[in-house]
């Protein structure tokens, strides 16, 4: 048998060849963490980490009607649902591993929390999910279409999740958009995974209009109040208060975590979103946010993003999560002219740290609140606060 000898020279040759072939794929593969560990299989994951009525269902909806992305909303629902007896601090762990288990498209974790016999339509606003309504999960919506919710719960229903799985594991991306983690630090196994490639978009709003947002639909936060609050027993009245008072510390301890001094596995992987510059400038906005997570703007998505934020409708007030054509800019302002005096000044107590830090100006009469052509909003452009990492957004996740 011939045997194949090569001499020294050759072996040099074939070693710097291999050497430059293996450089050269790492350039040709900027996305994502070319020749570290990889093996996310080039899937992103992405949280959407924000509190109630933020915005979140409007952002949801941004990323679950791009093709590219499998999107549920609030998996974490079904824990609190289930098990909310003790607080939020002892149900943090199982809120971070039912997400760890959906962003890899393993609905078992969530099975645990449903009734035996489940359906898709189990899972908590299910019909908000466009990767719910569209193939291979149901024929309904093709692929780069909108997706129609009331279309969807009549016809998308079905037995079991495994089409749910399937789905899932058809996308680029999968995104989930959660309202009940208060610190980061829970999330940090996942930000360690090699198989995992999280970014984190932290939306925040202006607390003083989250406060007249869940006034209005007060009924819906009963449950989870008493969870935020460790079930201590606190008198409704004050309960608001309290409730807003732990939001509005937890984007302080999120946001500080993330760019006061970071580990490195943060960096490139947090970036937070007022909702307010969102409904001012939403194309400019979405665009970055898609850009942070590596998903393309597309014509039909700028068109509807178009319509969503400058429709007329008035918005139903029975349902707590519907998300309506109202001028978004005008509805984020509503709060100065409906909301007391004196609740302001309270929520601005609670909340002065949040306020400063996230650039929301404080009002101190009952004049200066109405007097609507006064921005209360400092822009982002002329803001102390560090809006990491802008530099290093896209490319570079290692
Ligand atoms: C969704 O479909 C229903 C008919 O089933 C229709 O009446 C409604 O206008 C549609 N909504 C949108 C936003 O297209
Ligand atoms: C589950 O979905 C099937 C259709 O696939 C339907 O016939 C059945 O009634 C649903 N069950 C429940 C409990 O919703």
């Amino acid at each position: 048998m011939p045997r194949c000898r090569l001499g020294p020279p050759t072996l040099v040759l074939l070693v710097f060849l291999h050497g430059a072939v293996v450089v050269l794929l790492c350039g040709w593969y900027i996305q994502p963490n070319p020749c570290g560990p990889s093996p996310s299989q080039g899937k992103v994951h992405v949280l959407l980490l924000s509190s109630w009525r933020s915005g979140s269902s409007f952002l949801g909806q941004v990323f679950s009607q791009h093709p590219s992305v499998f999107y549920l909303m609030e998996p974490a629902w079904h824990v609190w649902d289930k098990l909310q007896a003790p607080g939020a601090r002892v149900l943090r762990m199982a809120v971070r591993d039912l997400i760890r288990s959906v962003f890899q498209c393993d609905m078992s974790g969530v099975e645990a929390y449903l009734p035996e016999q489940q359906n898709v339509s189990s899972l908590f606003m299910w019909s908000h999910s466009r990767g719910l309504c569209s193939p291979p999960a149901c024929s309904l919506t093709p692929r780069g279409r909108f997706s129609n919710q009331s279309e969807c719960l009549r016809l998308c229903d079905s037995m079991g999740l495994l089409r749910a799985e399937e789905a899932c594991r058809t996308y680029s991306h999968v995104v989930l958009k959660e309202v009940r983690f208060f610190e980061l630090e829970s999330l940090y196994p996942l930000l360690q995974d090699p198989t995992m490639d999280l970014r984190i978009i932290h939306l925040v709003r202006d607390p003083r209009a989250v406060m007249r947002s869940r006034e209005q639909s007060a009924k819906a936060f009963v449950k989870d109040n008493a969870v935020v609050l460790e079930q201590a027993n606190v008198p409704a009245v004050e309960a608001q208060y309290r409730v807003m008072q732990e939001i509005c510390r937890s984007h302080v301890r999120i946001n500080e975590r993330a760019t006061l001094k970071p580990p490195d596995f943060l960096r490139g992987r947090y970036k937070i979103v007022r909702y307010e510059d969102v409904v001012r400038n939403p194309l400019k906005e979405i665009d970055a946010m898609y850009n942070f997570v590596g998903l393309q703007m597309t014509e039909p998505l700028e068109e509807w993003i178009y319509k969503v934020t400058h429709g007329k409708g008035k918005g139903s007030k029975k349902d707590a999560f519907q998300i309506t054509s109202r001028n978004a800019a005008d509805v984020s302002q509503a709060w100065r002219t409906t909301l007391p005096y004196d609740k302001v000044r309270r929520i601005q107590e609670v909340c002065k740290g949040a306020m400063s830090l996230l650039g929301y100006r404080t009002v101190g009469s009952d004049k200066e609140q109405k007097t609507v052509d006064v921005d209360l909003l400092v822009p982002k452009e002329r803001y102390q606060f560090s809006w990491l990492p802008a530099k290093t957004e896209h490319t570079n996740h290692m």
